[in-house]
């Protein structure tokens, strides 16, 4: 198929890229644009071009898929200094996302123009690398230093206003080619082919300290990261006087950071977090449309979800037992969204937009028209089971019914209704409105265009869905608590919450399993570990958590737990020390000197193991699924790909 087109409008010529889904800059658009833009510059009758795509977006970066291998020419740094030196004037007119290797493409081009709407970024340091074809050595000289680490270090795509107002576009256009192609005319004349990188960066448009500054921001705030750190190096590169040196340094750092594990491993979880919501025996065309939804429950859970739907624009109806519980409710999202707009996330004028689509009520008669209903009460089977018939006549026979809950037989809630094929799970993750993670939980009767309609619903919405199997906890607490038996007796070995923790987060978990306790209540897992039979329960891991349960230490909530919280943050005391010891020696534990990485070794082992399991019976359909739960769920470091591709290696 050839995805590069030429058509003339006078003097003006259009190279149309067309590959479908995104227009990844595979082998085929990298020699389809390098030979266009020669015709172009070797046609007496072109004056000028412009270069657009067809589709949803204008090229969004690299393929992906040819990165892992050998490089097939022409590459993509040769392509944007093809185009650079092309003496005719070249217009990127850029619709979609401008993004890596695309925004690349665009920064050589002369000129830019785009639709309202269009993101432009250079993502390369979220997938472990460094742009390897001119960007941190073009977007610097042409919207200065500060910006351009601003997004290539951050790696967040900016919009259209910033873009024009940072010189990033020329111009905001209404109707991408006609306007484009006006706009190239009217370059013409003066012969505008000026490039960027003929142009030094003066010493004084930029502080000197900058780097530095950075460099020591990414060691706090992107621990263990290689790319961000490799992305300063390359931008200082550019501001340095000779321009081919500053390029071989951007190649060299984007060439060796493209072999590294970090890569190869954010370019797995990219994957696998886009193959996670696709259930391979399903028509994804069954899926419906939801238009409204109710929610059962106003507490934290409930209310985050709320607010996640209504912030989608769908209408919420919100069910508590009380109107007292009802108004707490509205209160929390109210609370939620009015920080949001203190920290310049949303207006207050859209956080009031958002308030007006959850109606609270107490009468489950209000439910009669929705077309899903999530419910987040208590953690009860029996609760749930009389909410479910409750739900299964108020609501209309096309309903989809769906559980929150993190680790009950969701099979047994749908056993109360009439319709069990069209309940299933839907697990988020607290903050339900911030969390990208939900287990969708699929049971043996669901039907497909119910598990359809629900991932679909998801993706569209901006959640990273994952398809799970009905088991206790499903994929995620399931492995959790594989996690949290094997830190509970490290917890005995060592002596101290502190040194586990410290492990870990050594090894990149953004917290350790012992301030997660505290953080989420150690009370939760205590009453889950209740309603499990003994010999389902580790005979001495937990007995330090239910100990502390029992003397009111349930963690941050009760100003005790694990640790003890004061005004000077989080410090440990000697009688949870001595409870440890206590307990290890009731039951035989031998105290150990661990380092760091025995420590983070037997967790992941844990992990691994518990996640080789999962994938045995069918929890989960495929390994990255596991991967995606726990980067995204669990605060597990993105740039090691997930506990099981961990396992892999
Ligand atoms: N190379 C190859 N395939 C890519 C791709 C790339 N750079 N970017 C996206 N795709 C594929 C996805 O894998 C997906 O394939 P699938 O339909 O088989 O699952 C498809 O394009 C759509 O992507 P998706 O992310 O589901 O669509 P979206 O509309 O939500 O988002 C983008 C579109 C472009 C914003 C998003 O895909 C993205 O951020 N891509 C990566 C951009 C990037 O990092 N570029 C730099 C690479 S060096």
């Amino acid at each position: 198929m050839t995805v590069t087109t030429i058509s003339k409008h006078g003097e003006v010529a259009v190279i149309r890229i067309d590959n479908p889904p995104v227009n990844a800059i595979s082998q085929a658009v990298r020699q389809g644009l390098k030979d266009a833009v020669s015709t172009v510059e070797s046609d007496p009758e072109v004056k000028a071009a412009v270069i657009l795509c067809a589709g949803r977006t204008f090229m969004a970066g690299a393929d992906i898929s040819e990165l892992g291998k050998p490089p097939v020419p022409p590459h993509l740094n040769d392509l944007t200094d093809h185009i650079e030196c092309c003496s005719k004037p070249l217009v990127a007119a850029i619709h979609g996302h401008a993004l890596g290797g695309g925004l690349e493409i665009a920064l050589s081009c002369s000129h830019r123009v785009a639709l309202p709407g269009t993101r432009f970024g250079l993502p390369e340091v979220s997938l472990g690398f460094v742009p390897g074809a001119g960007g941190t050595q073009r977007l610097p000289r042409l919207i200065g230093v500060e910006p351009a680490l601003n997004m290539a270090v951050e790696g967040k795509p900016v919009g259209t206003e910033a873009a024009l107002s940072s010189g990033l576009i020329d111009q905001i256009v209404d109707d991408l080619e006609p306007d484009a192609i006006e706009f190239a005319r009217k370059v013409i004349d003066p012969g505008q082919t000026a490039r960027k990188l003929d142009q030094a960066i003066a010493p004084d448009s930029f502080d000197p300290n900058l780097f530095d500054q950075w460099r020591a921001m990414c060691a706090k705030r992107k621990r263990g990261l290689d790319a961000p750190m490799a992305v300063i190096d390359a931008i200082e590169a550019a501001t340095g006087p000779d321009v081919e040196a500053g390029k071989a340094t951007e190649r060299a750092l984007s060439l060796k950071l493209r072999k590294s594990p970090q890569s190869k491993a954010l370019r797995h979880i990219f994957a696998a977090e886009r193959a996670s919501s696709k259930i391979d025996d399903i028509d994804q065309t069954v899926a419906r449309q939801i238009a409204s939804v109710g929610v059962i429950g106003a507490g934290t859970m409930g209310a985050g979800i709320a607010q996640f739907f209504a912030t989608n624009g769908v209408s919420v109806t919100l069910v508590e037992i009380s109107t007292e519980a009802a108004a707490a409710g509205i209160d929390r999202i109210r609370d939620n969204l009015s920080q949001s707009a203190k920290r310049g996330k949303l207006t207050q004028d859209r956080a009031a937009e958002i308030l007006t689509l959850v109606h609270p009520t107490t009468d489950y008669a209000d439910l009669a028209e929705v077309d899903l209903v999530i419910e987040a009460a208590v953690e009860l089977l029996d609760v749930k089971k009389k909410i479910f018939a409750q739900l299964d006549k108020a609501c209309k026979p096309s309903a989809i019914l769906a559980t929150n809950t993190s680790y009950l037989d969701v099979s047994a809630i749908a056993n109360a209704t009439n319709r069990p094929d069209q309940v299933a799970g839907l697990h988020f993750f607290s903050p339900a409105h911030v969390m990208k993670l939900v287990e969708i939980i699929r049971t043996d009767q669901v039907a497909p265009w119910v598990l359809a309609t629900l991932a679909q619903t998801m993706k569209k919405m901006g959640k990273t869905g994952v398809i799970a199997g009905n088991c206790h906890g499903f994929i995620g607490n399931r492995m959790y608590q594989s996690y949290q038996k094997t830190a509970g007796i490290l917890l005995l070995e060592t002596g101290s919450p502190a040194i586990v923790d410290q492990a870990l987060r050594s090894f990149g978990m953004a917290m350790g399993p012992f301030q997660v306790l505290d953080l989420s209540g150690i009370d939760v897992g205590y009453l889950m570990r209740k309603s499990l039979p003994a010999d389902k329960v580790h005979p001495y891991a937990f007995k330090v958590h239910d100990a502390l349960v029992e003397v009111g230490r349930k963690g941050r909530k009760t100003g005790a737990g694990f640790y003890t919280y004061g005004p000077d943050g989080a410090t440990t005391d000697q009688m949870v020390l001595d409870l440890i010891a206590e307990t290890a020696c009731e039951n035989g534990v031998t105290p150990a000197n661990l380092t760091e990485d025995q420590i983070a070794a037997r967790c992941m082992d844990a992990l691994g193991q518990e996640g080789l399991e999962i994938l045995d019976e069918g929890v989960a359909a495929r390994p990255g699924d596991i991967d995606v739960v726990f980067v995204n769920g669990y605060g597990f470091p993105r740039h090691k790909g997930g506990p099981d591709f961990l396992q892999r290696q």
